[in-house]
Parts: C-alpha cells; structure tokens; sequence
C-alpha cells in the first residue's frame, strides 16, 4: 500500500513537470531568478521618459517607469563611470511598469534580461530573455535597438548615464 502510494505521488510530479513544459510554465532561469536580492542601480532614481532618444513604443515607451538590477559579476563595471566592458556573466534584468503609479504600488513589472556569455572582439556577446521565465537567446530585435549603445557594450543604463539624466 505504502509503494502505490509513492508510485502515484511519483507519477503525479513526473506529469506535472510534463505539463509545465509542454504548457510554457517554466520555473525562471536561475542567472537571475534572485535578481531582487541584486543591487539596484537605479534605487531613487528610475529611468522615466526617453533620456536616450531611442526608446519608441519599447520598454512601455516614454511613460514607462523602469528599474535596472545588475548581478554581483557585473556591478563593479556598471556603477563605475566607465569604460563599460562587462564581464562574462554580468546580468541584467530591467523591471518596466506602465506608469508611474504601477511603479509607485510595485504592480505587474514587465522583465527583461540581457546575459553576457562571451567576449569577442566587436560581437554583442549578449543573449536577451523578453520576460522572467523566457529562455535567453540571441535577438535580433533586442540587439538591433540596443546596438545605440555599442560604445557601452549594449548597455545603456550605465552609472554615468544615471548621473547625466
Ligand atoms: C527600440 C529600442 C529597444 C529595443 C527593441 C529593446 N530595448 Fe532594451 N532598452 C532600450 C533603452 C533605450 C534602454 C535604456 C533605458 C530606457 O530608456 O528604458 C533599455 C534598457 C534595457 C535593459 C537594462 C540595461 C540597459 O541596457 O540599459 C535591459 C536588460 C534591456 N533593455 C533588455 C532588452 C531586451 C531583452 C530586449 C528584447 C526583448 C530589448 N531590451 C529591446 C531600448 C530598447
């Protein structure tokens, strides 16, 4: 009695991780599924509007508030004031609410992740995730907007664009 109910429990879990891949339920990436607990470049200082001139509809566009985190790997680089040049690693996830009061209760960010994986001379090296439980993966799209901040390494929310803004 005791071995069918373990069976079945085992059976259960087995279909429900089946289920959760098959339905697109994954658990987030483990680089950044912390990246709460991560230092939180923007702290009293979100990025609103369109400092950079390039946001368009993306990111919420220009109501859009937006707070960026960065892991251990890549916080050195990111609060200096440059050269930016980010160690494999370095991740960064940006947090995007719709407006200023979604940011002010903390509802419903939006997320997106971009994950150094290589260092090759004037390659991107980034993999972007379009949300916390998307798989990171090479973007076209993601890389094509954030190829403005080629000089940075792709990066624009650096400390010195912080301290400009
Ligand atoms: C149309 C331009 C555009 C596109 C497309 C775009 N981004 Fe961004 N992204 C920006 C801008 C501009 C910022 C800087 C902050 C701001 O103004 O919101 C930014 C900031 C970020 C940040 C914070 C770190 C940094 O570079 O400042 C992450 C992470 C990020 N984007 C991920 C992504 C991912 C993943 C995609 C694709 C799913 C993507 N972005 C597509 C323009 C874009």
């Amino acid at each position: 009695m005791r071995d069918n109910t373990v069976s079945v429990t085992a059976v259960l879990f087995a279909l429900s991780v089946t289920a959760c891949s098959t339905f697109g339920f994954r658990n987030p990436d483990t680089r950044w599924a912390d990246y709460r607990s991560w230092t939180r470049i923007t702290e009293g200082r979100p990025t609103i509007g369109d400092p950079t001139g390039y946001i368009g509809e993306r990111h919420f566009g220009s109501d859009g508030y937006k707070e960026v985190y960065v892991n251990d790997i890549g916080e050195e680089v990111l609060t200096s004031d440059g050269p930016y040049r980010f160690p494999i690693g370095t991740v960064l996830v940006k947090e995007q609410f719709v407006d200023k009061n979604a940011w002010l209760e903390q509802n419903d960010p939006v997320i997106t992740v971009s994950v150094k994986v290589s260092d090759v001379e004037g390659r991107s090296n980034w993999k972007w995730a379009d949300s916390y439980t998307s798989v990171a993966k090479e973007s076209v799209f993601c890389l094509g907007c954030h190829s403005h901040a080629y000089a940075d390494d792709f990066v624009f929310t650096t400390e010195r664009f912080l301290s400009v803004q």
